[in-house]
């Protein structure tokens, strides 16, 4: 299993991608990495999902793709045969965790409560996902997390846009935020590249 903290490098921001065609798939990455968010986290949940990891990661230079909302250990192997970099899951399930370890790809399981948060660190993972992080709390959850459970840096989704996004980050225990606000289903449906590469790039500086 690579390393996700590693794969990161120095990138702050993952989008969150639900693509409903793979024709979209390239110039939304391509949007993107212009506009400096080249970490793609593309979701199973539509259909595309596959094909458009498959066609980022064959056409789009610069992007590392991989494939989010893995509720399956079959997902990825799914999204490494699309060449996809990295997992991510809503939640954990044991079977997650026995996949992810014959798997390739940098996997981020996700926690929110204590016990999982110490059950994931105890599994090897002092990187986690917090989803869905408005609702378990937001900022407050994630600050009361850090005192007692000082080894686990998250990566909160769920809730969070360019309004509330700098505070989570400024979180000692957050390394890298995630959501769909960089790239908003109206603004992919409407094929609005320019706009969604002005969001990239204000949400990049943060
Ligand atoms: C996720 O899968 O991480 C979330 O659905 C993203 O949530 P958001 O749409 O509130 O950013």
């Amino acid at each position: 299993m690579a390393d996700f903290a590693a794969m990161m490098g120095s990138v702050k921001v993952i989008p969150v991608l639900t693509i409903a065609d793979a024709a979209d798939a390239i110039p939304l990455a391509e949007a993107l990495v212009r506009g400096s968010l080249p970490v793609l986290e593309v979701t199973f949940r539509t259909a595309a999902a596959q094909e458009a990891i498959r066609l980022i990661a064959d056409n789009v230079p610069g992007a590392i793709v991989g494939g989010g909302t893995i509720p399956q250990p079959r997902h990825f192997g799914d999204a490494e045969k699309a060449g996809a970099r990295f997992g991510v899951s809503p939640g954990t399930t044991a079977a997650l965790v026995e996949a992810a370890k014959d798997s390739s790809l940098a996997y981020l399981p996700a926690a929110v409560t204590p016990g999982e948060v110490m059950t994931l660190q105890d599994a090897g993972y002092s990187f986690q996902k917090y989803f869905p992080a408005a609702a378990h709390g937001g900022i407050f959850g994630l600050n009361q997390l850090a005192g007692p459970i000082p080894g686990v840096k998250f990566c909160p989704t769920g809730g969070l846009d360019q309004s509330n996004a700098a505070d989570y980050l400024a979180c000692q225990n957050v390394f890298a935020v995630g959501g769909s606000w960089p790239a908003p289903n109206k603004l992919v449906e409407a094929k609005a590249w320019a706009e969604i590469e002005a969001l990239a790039k204000v949400a990049s500086a943060l």
